[in-house]
């Protein structure tokens, strides 16, 4: 079996720029072909003899092609006299803090009456800041010196309440990210940033501000983040700088188990141990999650998770993230955070997650992950959504003078406006061949269970035959284009989970899934993921304890892309897709309520 080492993938050349590609070149395949067995045989490991070309026409296939035309209008329902944001005045108290693992609120210092809103000129960007791979980053000593000693600083030398402090800062998230503030003019309802369409400019703002306070306590105004490169393989490990225990970029609150191994991007705590997993398979199982999650999505509604409005009601209701929030994103965060300690601390759980300098970083791919797919993606979908109360949602930060500001969602769009930029690095991911078995195996044909009815505990694997409407079979590329095809899976599931929770759904995949080994996971009829982080947020005033008891369960569902995959695995001309959803972590108290086929155009 030919071995690949990370180096050898690094000398990939990669197309940047995909071209308009003629009709001539989409043939599609019009007989269902559910992967053959000669293909898991395949002696041929090495991803250099992959073919970009072949691989792109299939992302264009499931995209319809026509890079480049004119950009669909993205509309939601009619905007809100008000769009979301917080009543920062009424910071209050939530099950993270009740449960006593924090100490005290997880609330900022008190804000004043008045906040300004945010301007350009206010923030002016003298340079274009240079976000930068962490494990390159990680040997220049210079850069490592100057990072390090501003988070000391903040850290350290900064008074306790100041807010631009490590752990103030800690707490920003927390506040936002465990839903401690109540939404504006709503004193019932909470404001929450995960789980819904808020993620991606909450947390470009956050770390905006928080590499702003950075630059100010060196005195570098140019000073920028490092991103954690985990989408390549040289970047697929913790970056050296934070594993140097005499530095303020340490936490000990971290798995050990993982300080020197490669990153599992389809990680599950419960269900695997990746210590046995060979490095060069574990690089391309990683590079396909990547193009899977960053490919099929070409809806920003997939993307970018679920509309959530003012007076939007989560308490019981999960919203539903997107895919750049489920993953890798989750995965990153529990596989960071500790084996031991409850909520896998700080990296685990939302609210302790800020107290590791390495979120920074990790958000900072994450915000990297948000421009590739604005930037480098084919399709013309690939857009920020337009809805008015998405624009005009608000947050408040403090600056790096410790006032505080106002900013608005959509002010967030423009990395260069903002004064920074990504190192342009290869995307390895982007034209992976599809993943295949690194060894033989035995393939157990699937056989979907007669007698599925809903509700159905997810504790065992389930498999199910779905009809397609019958507006799915023979679309042509510029339908597909018009309206994505979706899998959606409702489900319901204890509410103060203290755990992470993931579970995998597979299309038409050859394998059984039943008892998977650890290189079984991702194949080529995987479909996507669900994940979620330890979340104590969502508070009821009055009776916290009872959320933590799992009688309160949450509604929640995961939509994924079909058109792309269904091309790949030769079956979008059938009527009936076969569905397996394969319970990995955390699913004890997860109810399936329904499996079905949607369309959607935003
Ligand atoms: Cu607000 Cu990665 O979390």
């Amino acid at each position: 079996m030919a071995s690949l080492s990370p180096s050898t993938i690094n000398n990939l050349t990669i197309p940047q720029n995909p071209q308009i590609i003629s009709n001539n070149n989409l043939r599609l395949r019009s007989k269902k072909s559910i992967i053959s067995c000669k293909n898991h045989n395949n002696k041929n490991e090495n991803p250099n003899n992959k073919t970009p070309i072949l691989d792109r026409r299939n992302m264009l296939i499931g995209l319809g092609g026509l890079y480049g035309s004119t950009l669909p209008l993205i509309t939601g329902s009619p905007a809100n006299a008000e769009p979301m944001a917080p009543d920062v005045y009424s910071c209050a108290l939530t099950d993270a803090a009740w449960e006593g693992s924090v100490g005290d609120f997880c609330c900022p210092p008190k804000f004043p009456r008045e906040i300004k809103e945010f301007s350009f000129s206010d923030y002016p960007s003298p340079v274009l800041k240079n976000r930068r791979p962490a494990h390159l980053a990680s040997k220049d000593p210079e850069y490592v010196r100057d990072y390090s000693r501003a988070i000391r600083i903040m850290r350290t030398d900064l008074a306790p309440f100041d807010p631009r402090s490590f752990y103030q800062q800690s707490k920003i998230h927390c506040a936002y990210c465990d839903a401690s503030y109540p939404q504006l003019n709503n004193p019932d309802k909470r404001m929450e940033v995960h789980g819904n369409w808020l993620f991606a400019s909450f947390h470009r703002w956050y770390l905006y501000f928080f590499e702003r306070i950075m630059g100010k306590m060196i005195n570098k105004p140019d000073f920028a983040l490092p991103f954690w490169n985990w989408d390549h393989p040289d970047g697929m490990r913790m970056p050296e700088m934070y594993k140097d225990m005499d530095s303020s970029l340490y936490d000990s609150n971290r798995d050990i188990d993982h300080l020197s191994s490669m990153i599992d991007l389809n990680y599950s705590r419960a269900s695997n141990n990746n210590s046995e997993i060979p490095d060069y398979w574990l690089t391309r199982s990683n590079l396909e999650v990547m193009r899977k999650q960053m490919v099929y999505p070409s809806k920003p509604s997939l993307f970018f998770g679920a509309e959530y409005r003012l007076g939007d009601d989560n308490s019981n209701r999960d919203l539903g993230a997107g895919a750049l929030e489920i993953s890798p994103h989750n995965i990153v965060h529990d596989w960071t955070g500790s084996g031991t300690i409850r909520g896998h601390q700080d990296m685990g759980s939302f609210w302790s997650a800020g107290r590791d300098p390495i979120f920074y970083c990790h958000h900072a791919n994450v915000d990297r992950m948000w421009h590739l797919w604005r930037t480098e993606l084919p399709g013309r979908s690939r857009v920020n959504i337009r809805d008015q109360d998405y624009l005009n949602a608000w947050f408040v930060f403090y600056d790096e003078n410790a006032n505080p500001v106002k900013v608005k969602v959509k002010d967030s769009f423009d990395i260069e406006k903002l004064g920074y930029t990504y190192e342009k690095v290869e995307l390895p991911w982007l034209f992976q061949p599809r993943v295949r078995p690194s060894r033989p195996m035995i393939i157990t044909p699937f056989t979907p269970d007669e007698t599925v009815t809903f509700p159905k505990a997810l504790d065992s694997v389930i498999k199910i035959q779905v009809r397609r409407p019958s507006k799915s079979l023979g679309r042509t590329i510029e339908e597909k284009e018009e309206e994505e095809e979706i899998l959606v899976i409702e489900f319901e599931l204890c509410h103060a989970d203290v755990q992470f929770v993931k579970f995998d759904v597979y299309v038409n995949d050859p394998i059984d899934h039943s008892n998977d080994d650890e290189d079984t996971k991702v194949t080529p009829g995987m479909a996507g993921t669900y994940t979620s982080l330890s979340h104590r947020g969502m508070p009821n005033m009055s009776g916290m304890k009872n959320m933590t008891s799992g009688e309160v369960k949450r509604k929640s569902s995961l939509r994924l892309a079909l058109n792309l995959l269904l091309a790949e695995i030769g079956v979008e001309n059938d009527d009936i897709i076969e569905v397996a959803l394969v319970p990995r972590s955390g699913t004890e108290c997860l109810d399936i309520t329904a499996v079905k086929i949607e369309f959607t155009s935003d």
